[in-house]
């Protein structure tokens, strides 16, 4: 038990199982005190039941701990303020919101449809803007606080997870617009692109050549979550996580610019562009083959 969050109060969504539950045990085990959020749905969204967060609660008080659980769907407005009100309803305020509850509908772009787009991006984007809305209303009038959303290294793009890959890509940006807009009330955004053993990575396609345990996970969580990130100067980041290891992704910027005199066009683009601005290579691109090898069922390949 460590005290990086000791008196702090925190909200974890998804934390009935996976890594919501590494986060929620660990940053109960470093002193906070913990709204565990987790609606109990299978992979893809369906059957709730209220039993799996209660369930983290009760592991987190026999271990000495305060929680209190919360079984609402965080897609929804009313179930993101309800896991911000419940945190000040029963502890006085929210130092933390951590978004981490997803759920996966894989499809070919081309084959997708409306029913399996609208409840991933709903569930991933819109339940972590329904929790960041609901706390950072609380925390610009506490002039402190920190968000916290749950992005992938898919949001560089998916073969058959463009709903999930766009949501996640939604995200950072959520992320960076959080960093931005409230600053200046001392409240500090990051998201982390975890790779970790769970139900749900167990369902990936491809072999993980880099992945870790949950709690490695909670770990850079919790961090991000104390004093000691704020002070260190930590917002508007991503950092992935994968076992022993922690990378920091970059920003967007223009990588590189050209101009010409006299207006574009295509004709002009189309001899200027080859030889001044380029194209910047995707990585995942060189993937994509052994990717659809994957995805019709025979082996794993590394990613
Ligand atoms: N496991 C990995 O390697 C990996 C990789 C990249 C990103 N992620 C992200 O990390 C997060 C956690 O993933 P995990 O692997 O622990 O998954 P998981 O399936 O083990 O846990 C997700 C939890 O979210 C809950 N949940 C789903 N929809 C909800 C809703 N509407 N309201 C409240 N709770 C809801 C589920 O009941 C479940 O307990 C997800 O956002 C996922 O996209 C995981």
């Amino acid at each position: 038990m460590g005290n990086f969050l000791a008196g702090r109060v925190v909200a974890v969504t998804g934390a009935g199982r996976g890594i919501g539950r590494a986060v929620a045990l660990a940053a109960a085990a470093d002193g906070a005190k913990v709204v565990v959020n987790d609606h109990g749905v299978a992979v893809d969204g369906a059957s709730p039941t209220s039993e799996v967060a209660e369930s983290v609660v009760k592991e987190i008080q026999a271990a000495g701990g305060e929680a209190v659980a919360v079984a609402d769907d965080i897609s929804t407005m009313a179930g993101g303020q309800r896991v911000v009100d419940t945190a000040v309803e029963t502890y006085g305020r929210i130092d933390g919101a951590v978004c981490v509850a997803g759920i996966l509908r894989e499809r070919m772009l081309f084959n997708m449809t409306e029913e399996e787009w609208d409840p991933v991006v709903a569930t991933h984007l819109k339940g972590t803007f329904t929790v960041f809305r609901a706390a950072s209303a609380v925390m610009r009038g506490q002039r402190s606080g920190t968000l916290i959303g749950f992005t992938s290294g898919n949001h560089q793009g998916s073969v058959s997870q463009a709903n999930y890959s766009a949501a996640k890509g939604g995200i950072i940006s959520l992320v960076r617009s959080a960093a931005l807009g409230l600053h200046k009330y001392g409240v500090t955004a990051n998201a982390v692109a975890p790779v970790a053993r769970t139900r749900m990575s167990a369902n990936v396609p491809v072999r993980l050549a880099e992945i870790g345990e949950p709690e490695d996970v909670a770990a850079l969580v919790v961090y991000l979550l104390s004093d000691r990130a704020a002070a260190q100067g930590v917002t508007g980041q991503v950092y992935t996580v994968a076992g022993p290891k922690i990378a920091v992704w970059a920003q967007p910027r223009e990588l590189r610019a050209a101009y010409a005199s006299g207006g574009w066009t295509p004709q002009t683009i189309a001899e200027f562009l080859p030889g001044s601005v380029g194209v910047d290579p995707m990585p995942m691109l060189s993937e994509v083959a052994a990717m659809e090898e994957a995805a019709r069922g025979s082996a794993r390949p590394n990613a």
